[in-house]
């Protein structure tokens, strides 16, 4: 039984004639007496019935049918309108990822708008976005007519300093942790979603870490993807308890890598190597914003802040608390300035 198997699966009985030899296991007579009898009996078969002929027509119908309803625009590398969903799963279907987003010299502009045409808004991320710094962000972007999407915990931000936004069409909230990945599709990432009072950042140090360190590392991860520009607000903090005064930006710092505070300072001199690091590794363009004391409307009034804590105590009608010798100087800046200069300075647009 085994040798007839093997005699009638073709080429290595050795009792095979020729056409055993080529496979042909069912007809006793000699392949050379047919045209195209080499081929397998299958595809004699299908040459036949000129089978192939018609599978040809087929897919030239089928490749024809394709390219007509393929989209005019695709693979030109700019943008359509965006779809006010903004969720890659539909928008990475619509938007091609140019690949120019890696050239240092590159406009981010949302389309190739042609001359004498209102620019279109950008497809904008904000990270932190339902936050005291990351709500004003969100005012002026929508103000400028881009599309804003907020990716936020509400850990320390409310939905209150967005909510004037809901029902815009340019506007969107995703609440969502940014130690979780996500997939979207946008021109900029404003990554602001980090604690930043210490009363805040200290009620859960771990957790602090894991915001500075792989939430960024999300963010960056996602900007690479897509070729976005990306901008980390970091701090005055990363100087630690600075030996020099002023800082200058060249000046490395003095910091207590076990403290309380470390979680913050740390985590965000982390951040700021990974980001710098997708800078040189993966070409993406980045900005960080060292920011010091900002202060403003909708901050959190009990969060500890030199500001905040005045005007708590102030409304209070309580002393106002100096502390040490009161000799001490710090920098403070209105967050409308701060925001201007996300806009206008660091990202250039
Ligand atoms: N306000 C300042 O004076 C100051 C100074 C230096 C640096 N900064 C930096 O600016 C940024 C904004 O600060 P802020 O004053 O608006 O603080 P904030 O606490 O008001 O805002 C932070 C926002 O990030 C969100 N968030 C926190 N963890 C998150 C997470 N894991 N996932 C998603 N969202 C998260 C919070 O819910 C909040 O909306 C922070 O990165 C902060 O470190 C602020």
């Amino acid at each position: 039984m085994a040798s007839e198997l093997t005699y009638r699966g073709g080429a290595a009985s050795p009792s095979a004639g020729a056409a055993g030899a080529a496979g042909e296991y069912s007809s006793p007579k000699p392949a050379s007496s047919k045209p195209l009898a080499w081929l397998p009996r299958a595809a004699r078969y299908a040459a036949a019935e000129h089978r192939p002929l018609f599978a040809l027509v087929g897919m030239l119908v089928a490749a024809a049918i394709f390219c007509l309803a393929a989209p005019s625009g695709s693979g030109s590398g700019t943008a359509a309108p965006y779809s006010s969903s903004g969720r890659v799963s539909g928008a990475l279907t619509r938007f091609s990822v140019d690949p120019a987003a890696h050239n240092p010299g590159r406009q981010f502009v949302a389309g190739k708008v042609p001359l004498g045409l209102k620019r279109k808004g950008l497809r904008v991320l904000v990270t932190g976005g339902a936050g005291f710094v990351g709500s004003h962000l969100v005012d002026r972007l929508v103000a400028r007519g881009d599309s804003v999407i907020v990716v936020d915990n509400l850990f320390t931000g409310r939905k209150e300093n967005v909510m004037h936004h809901f029902g815009n069409p340019n506007f969107e909230m995703i609440r969502h942790d940014v130690v979780e990945p996500i997939l979207l599709e946008v021109d900029q990432i404003y990554h602001l979603a980090c604690p930043a009072s210490p009363v805040h950042y200290k009620y859960n140090p771990v957790k602090t870490i894991k915001t500075n360190v792989v939430g960024t590392l999300n963010m960056l991860g996602l900007a690479k993807r897509i070729g976005a520009r990306f901008l980390l607000t970091s701090t005055s903090e990363v100087y630690g308890d600075p030996l020099q005064h002023p800082q200058v930006e060249t000046y490395w710092g003095n910091v207590n890598p076990i403290g309380v505070r470390s979680c913050y300072d740390e985590g965000k001199r982390t951040a700021e190597t990974l980001t710098m690091d997708y800078h040189r590794g993966a070409n993406l363009e980045v900005r960080i914003a060292r920011i010091f004391n900002t202060y403003g409307p909708r901050m959190c009034i009990d969060d500890g802040r030199v500001v905040s804590n005045f005007v708590a105590q102030a409304l209070r009608k309580e002393p106002l608390t100096v502390y040490g010798d009161g000799k001490q100087t710090r920098s403070f800046q209105y967050v409308s300035d701060l925001v201007e200069s996300f806009t206008a300075k660091y990202l250039g647009c």
